[in-house]
């Protein structure tokens, strides 16, 4: 297992190479679960490097990925409401609809028939060993759907319906990716003969630091410690007097012994030019107190205008609805193409 990691983060310091040099020469997928608001922690490591390859030219789609809500839980809950959410946040973030085709992939038909020619190439045993199925499984303490374990190769219909080659993601993805790369190259040998019909897509795995919740453990709506985009100053405020420090009067940044204050120190440095050993130097003697001003100053003025064009977005549902609509319809016919070459490959074109 570490083998395979190893090579995927070669493969991702390679592609992110190439990248810099020949950006056009790639078409980048990724996307998120409308289950709830975006955060800083999202922001820092996802949204921001979405744009910058945007605007380096890569091809790129962002996907709304409305279907995976369903692959834990019950019920849809508040879904159109997280989805035009999740899409002004991308706007707001400088995702633009004219360059980056955002779409949701339930409207998308002919990227989930991807999914039964590709439900063949997998498996029992690949689902079932799946890391993050497991992980997923777990904290959802309800019984296997077949959903859940087979919504890797869903993810690989994601990725392969626009034959993206680039995917950026968390760590917490790669066995996804890997088995998209499966997917591929199974479908190139089994059904067309060799020919290259899918390319085999690498992970653009970012080697950021990891952003916490303000307590230090993984950031969730449900253990109070998220920062969200959408926060008003006194709300960013309120939750990051919250935060756990601890009671060394001098700052510093020693992400192994004091991970807390570390983690603080990442978010500030995340939205200010400076390194968090920097940062800890200019607080002196002040303490958690001096931190939690600096992390809140940094977080607020960071925000500033990413708030104030999202809450533009928000205010004009219409307007949402109509660039969603736009980006499903460009997806769908980049599907169907695909559909139509996949259906002929496998002599299905009748
Ligand atoms: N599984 C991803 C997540 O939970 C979301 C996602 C769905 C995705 N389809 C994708 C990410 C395709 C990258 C590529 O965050």
């Amino acid at each position: 297992m570490t083998t395979t990691v190893d090579a995927a983060m070669s493969r991702s310091r390679e592609i992110s190479a190439s990248i810099a040099t020949h950006p056009s020469r790639h078409r980048m997928l990724t996307g998120d679960r409308p289950t709830g608001d975006l955060h800083v922690g999202h922001y820092l490591s996802s949204l921001r490097n979405r744009v910058t390859l945007q605007e380096q030219g890569v091809d790129s789609f962002v996907l709304i990925a409305d279907y995976q809500v369903i692959t834990d839980r019950d019920s849809v809950g508040q879904i159109k409401a997280n989805t035009l959410s999740l899409l002004a946040d991308y706007l707001a973030a400088g995702i633009d609809p004219d360059r980056s085709t955002i779409f949701a992939h339930s409207a998308v038909p002919a990227l989930n028939q991807l999914m039964l020619p590709f439900l063949s190439l997998v498996t029992q045993a690949e689902l079932q060993r799946n890391p993050t199925v497991k992980d997923e499984l777990k904290a959802s303490q309800r019984p296997l759907s077949g959903l859940l374990l087979t919504y890797p190769v869903h993810q690989a219909a994601d990725i392969l319906f626009c034959k993206a080659d680039v995917v950026p993601v968390g760590r917490d993805q790669l066995p996804h990716v890997e088995q998209t790369r499966v997917v591929a190259r199974r479908f190139n040998t089994r059904f067309a003969n060799g020919a290259q019909v899918f390319p085999e897509p690498t992970a653009l795995v970012n080697d950021q630091q990891l952003i916490l919740g303000v307590d230090g453990q993984k950031m969730s709506k449900s253990r109070g410690n998220v920062i969200r985009l959408r926060a008003t100053p006194d709300e960013t405020a309120a939750i990051i007097r919250k935060a756990r420090t601890d009671s060394e009067a001098v700052i510093t940044y020693e992400p192994e012994r004091r991970p807390e204050v570390a983690n603080l120190l990442n978010i500030a440095s995340g939205f200010m030019a400076a390194a968090p050993e920097e940062l800890a130097a200019t607080l002196g003697t002040g303490g958690g107190r001096a931190l939690k001003e600096l992390v809140t100053e940094a977080v607020n003025d960071g925000l500033r205008e990413h708030r104030e064009r999202r809450r533009r977005y928000a205010a004009d549902p219409a307007q949402l609805t109509q660039i969603l609509r736009a980006g499903n319809a460009r997806a769908a016919s980049v599907a169907d193409n695909t559909l139509a070459e996949v259906r002929q490959v496998m002599a299905m074109d009748y």
